[in-house]
């Protein structure tokens, strides 16, 4: 029997990860350890929640005594870390929100594991999940690979950055067994609606602007959520110690191309005259150091791990808006409250 500690595990990524652990490990205990911030929501995870390998604890990360008292009570074998301030439109308003729960945060768990494990790391694992916008920004050619330099333009990017930065070095200097992975952008259920593809669907149920950034020429790898979680287990159990491994979707879109897709496929969904969702494109003012490009080289994990992306676009893409059109109470649950204030204040 395993302790398994997964952070974050009530937002997007954490609770497609959290599940598969769950249903896939009945002789792993899972806990899943979240501070249910604006992106945390139990609804999420609804369907596991009265397994009996699954236990939910509210905290967080930030609070060095909460953690360290959390690692005296439990002595987990594996942590897989997930919870983080993820928006980057967030991070621009509150840059140091985002220094404290993936930096801070971040050090609390590395502290904690490294005390409790001491120098018996035998059968241990640390697995940092962290992004490709820590590369920065491509220009029209060329992909991110393990060895390309951090080049990080947002105060979220650069903060985890710097959480990746700190794992390796405690990897280095304590020999903590550690492994690190950076993905490309996600899309699936659950997906919170202040990102760009659950956002523009809600707004299309809505008929409300779909507000396109800047000129709408932005190129995003997209990389359907499950794959994503399928990855973190492949390399939770057969990843090399202190290595990186590069995931992505190999399915480059401009944000624009993107937009009149869900356009199209709303329509014909929502039973809309072709062309209607289309004339809800609003370009606006753009996000202030706006990366150009992202686009990931996945071919290390498939190399070695044997990985590859088995949702096609398309696929993906249809399962994405059958799942929020048939989860409207979700949609209108996590649209309600704070919701209202941030979307004004962002798009007034
Ligand atoms: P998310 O914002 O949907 O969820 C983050 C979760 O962390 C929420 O449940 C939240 O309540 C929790 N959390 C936030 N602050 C916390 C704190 N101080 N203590 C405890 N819990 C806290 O994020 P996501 O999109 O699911 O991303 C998960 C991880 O994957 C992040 O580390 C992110 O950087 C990384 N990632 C995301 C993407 C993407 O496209 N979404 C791509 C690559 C990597
Ligand atoms: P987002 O989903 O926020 O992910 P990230 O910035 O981490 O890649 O944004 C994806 C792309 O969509 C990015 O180029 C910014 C753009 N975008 C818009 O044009 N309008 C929006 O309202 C949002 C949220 C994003």
């Amino acid at each position: 029997m395993k302790k398994i500690l997964i952070t974050g595990g009530a937002g997007f990524i954490g609770s497609h990860v959290v599940r598969r652990f769950v249903n896939k490990y009945p002789d792993y205990q899972v806990y899943n350890l979240d501070a249910l911030t604006y992106a945390g929501n139990l609804e999420n995870i609804k369907d596991i929640e009265n397994n009996s390998n699954y236990n939910f604890i509210k905290g967080d990360i930030v609070d060095e005594i909460f953690v360290n008292e959390l690692f005296s009570m439990h002595n987990f074998d594996g942590v897989l870390h997930l919870a983080a301030e993820s928006h980057v439109d967030r991070s621009i308003e509150d840059p140091l929100a985002f220094v404290k729960t993936n930096v801070i945060g971040t050090m609390n768990l590395l502290n904690a594991v490294k005390s409790q494990w001491k120098n018996n790391f035998e059968g241990k694992r640390f697995y940092h999940i962290s992004t490709d916008e820590v590369y920065g920004s491509l220009g029209s050619e060329g992909l991110f690979t393990e060895t390309t330099p951090y080049d990080p333009n947002s105060p979220y990017s650069a903060s985890k950055a710097s959480s990746d930065h700190f794992v390796r070095a405690y990897g280095e200097t304590y020999g903590l067994p550690y492994v690190l992975t950076n993905c490309s952008n996600n899309y699936g259920s659950y997906h919170f609606p202040e990102k760009l593809i659950p956002l523009f669907i809600n707004n299309i149920i809505n008929n409300k602007p779909l507000p396109v950034y800047g000129d709408g020429n932005y190129t995003r790898d997209w990389l359907f959520v499950e794959d994503h979680a399928a990855a973190i287990d492949l390399v939770f159990h057969e990843g090399k110690n202190h290595e990186t491994y590069n995931i992505g979707g190999f399915n480059e879109w401009k944000n624009i191309d993107l937009v009149k897709l869900l356009c199209q496929i709303m329509d014909e969904k929502l039973g809309r005259e072709e062309g209607t969702s289309k004339e809800l494109i609003t370009y606006v003012k753009d996000r202030p150091g706006h990366d150009l490009r992202y686009a990931i080289d996945a071919s290390k994990i498939n190399r070695e791990l044997g990985w590859n992306p088995s949702v096609t676009f398309e696929e993906g893409l249809e399962r994405t808006i059958n799942w929020y059109l048939n989860n409207e109470e979700w949609l209108q649950n996590v649209t309600s409250g704070a919701y209202k204030d941030y979307y004004k204040k962002q798009y007034s």
